[in-house]
């Protein structure tokens, strides 16, 4: 019989980069010398999703929760978001990589924002491998968000409530343009969703590894694939239903 009917390899992976703190603890080291480690990790990731042929990658970079940390790390990851915009953007561009914030961007200070709002004009047309950082995101901000959406639509004499449907309101949601979310992997050893992306996840599926962020390389990323591609997606149905479809 066979079995898996999921593709080889996910069109879209989802990552919660996890660990950098404890990474940096390890080495009795401060939380951002562990934040600046994982930035050599997010280029790693895409790099090896370029060559694995992944269509989107999405990665959790700072939540809506994340404002509650203390002062001077939030600042310091202030600070390593426009280091890392203005120094890895050219390479990016240049490797056919096209980027996208997706959050609750006006909760950054101006510059921060013009920058991330350059990189995505700068790079909207390319087309090899989509990279979304979430950033001051959270999963039941993108609900609300679309929700709100919705409303201004109904409001505006365009749309009937009893016209609000899952597909309608998802056009409305974060990356809805991209294909759907096939991969959703967490590094640093907690099992949780922490507030990622939670309409997008209904059907995705979930890989957990204790290997902490600054650690994840072009080996883990393959093992979570290799993980995904024995996968059965069954959406409800039966195994014996799956194994009958062409
Ligand atoms: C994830 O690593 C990075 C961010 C949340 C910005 P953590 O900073 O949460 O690392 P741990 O979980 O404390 O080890
Ligand atoms: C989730 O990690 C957010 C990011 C990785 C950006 P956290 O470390 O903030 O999550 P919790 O607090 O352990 O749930
Ligand atoms: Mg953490």
């Amino acid at each position: 019989m066979t079995k898996a009917k999921a593709p080889q390899v996910p069109r879209h992976i989802a990552i919660v980069m996890d660990g950098n703190g404890r990474w940096a603890r390890a080495r009795h080291r401060p939380r951002s010398f562990g934040h600046n480690a994982g930035r050599k990790a997010v280029r790693v990731a895409i790099e090896s999703c370029m060559r694995e042929g992944v269509q989107a990658l999405t990665l959790f970079a700072f939540s809506s929760e994340n404002w509650q940390r203390p002062q001077d790390e939030v600042g310091a990851l202030m600070g390593l978001f426009v280091r890392a915009l203005d120094k890895e953007v050219d390479e990016l561009h240049t490797n056919g990589v096209r980027l996208r914030f997706i959050g609750d961007l006006n909760a950054f200070d101006e510059p921060l924002r013009r920058r991330m709002q350059a990189s995505m004009t700068r790079t909207a047309s390319n087309e090899r491998l989509q990279v979304n950082i979430a950033v001051s995101y959270g999963g039941r901000w993108d609900i609300v968000q679309a929700s709100r959406q919705a409303a201004e639509a109904v409001a505006r004499g365009e749309l009937r409530t009893d016209e609000i449907d899952e597909a309608r309101l998802n056009q409305w949601m974060s990356l809805a343009d991209l294909p759907p979310l096939d991969l959703f992997i967490r590094t640093g050893g907690e099992c949780r969703i922490s507030n990622f992306l939670l309409w997008q996840v209904a059907y995705a599926e979930l890989y957990f590894t204790d290997t902490l962020w600054p650690d994840f390389d072009q080996a883990c990323l393959r093992r979570a694939i290799e993980d995904y591609a024995r996968r059965e997606r069954r959406y409800g149905r039966t195994g014996e239903q799956i194994a009958a479809t062409p």
